[in-house]
């Protein structure tokens, strides 16, 4: 079967990328990385995309409009169906986000609807939350906001600092990903107002308590 073809767009390190890349790697897997769009010259990730030899380009446009009427001309050129935002860190054009409605996603290092936006895991600390974790969803206007498709949880441990906290939520971001457009590429994913409803998954039966007892 013809794999989905999904543009990645990041602002720097470009680990979530690296884990797509390493997925996508699996012939058994159902998705292709066909083009990597950076808004920074510097990005990291611009040297992963190099690696694996995907086509990549620096769309660097100040005004808003021009860098969105420029990045969907790219991801036209390269036939892509989906795009990821992975460490994407500039707010995109409402005219670009309605023209890639449910066919783009996020993923966030908190369990959203929690602590959307910067600095999420200083956030989450600051709140004293005992969970935290990862989301990916589908993109809305409004920054943080989409139907959730998939979640990673971490425990909050008492002595952690953000650096700590930022780090046991990354390594599951790094499963997540993966998981998610899997899911979207398997055409499993229907979206119900604010619900994402999975065909054929298996809900975990578990419930974590942080302490545990
Ligand atoms: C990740 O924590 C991601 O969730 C957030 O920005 C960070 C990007 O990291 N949106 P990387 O560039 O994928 O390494």
């Amino acid at each position: 079967m013809a794999k989905l073809r999904a543009g990645v767009l990041i602002s720097g390190r470009g680990s979530n990328l690296q884990a797509l890349i390493e997925a996508a790697a699996d012939p058994a897997y159902p998705a292709e990385i066909v083009l990597v769009i950076s808004n920074r010259a510097e990005a990291q990730g611009l040297q992963r995309a190099a690696e694996a030899g995907i086509p990549h380009e620096v769309i660097a446009e100040p005004d808003r409009t021009a860098f969105a009427a420029a990045t969907d001309a790219a991801l036209r050129r390269h036939r892509a169906e989906l795009v990821a935002l992975a460490g994407f860190m500039r707010l995109l054009d409402t005219g670009f986000v309605k023209a890639w409605r449910d066919r783009m996603i996020n993923i966030h290092p908190s369990l959203l609807p929690s602590f959307p936006g910067l600095h999420p895991q200083h956030q989450a600390l600051a709140a004293g939350a005992r969970f935290s974790g990862c989301t990916v969803h589908f993109v809305r206007p409004a920054t943080d906001s989409g139907p959730i498709i998939a979640q990673a949880v971490v425990p909050v441990h008492d002595d952690d600092d953000e650096e700590r906290l930022a780090a046991r939520i990354l390594a599951q971001e790094h499963r997540l990903y993966p998981l998610a457009l899997r899911l979207y590429a398997e055409g499993r994913l229907r979206i119900d107002g604010k619900r994402v409803i999975v065909a054929g998954s298996k809900p975990p039966e578990i419930a974590a308590l942080n302490p545990a007892p």
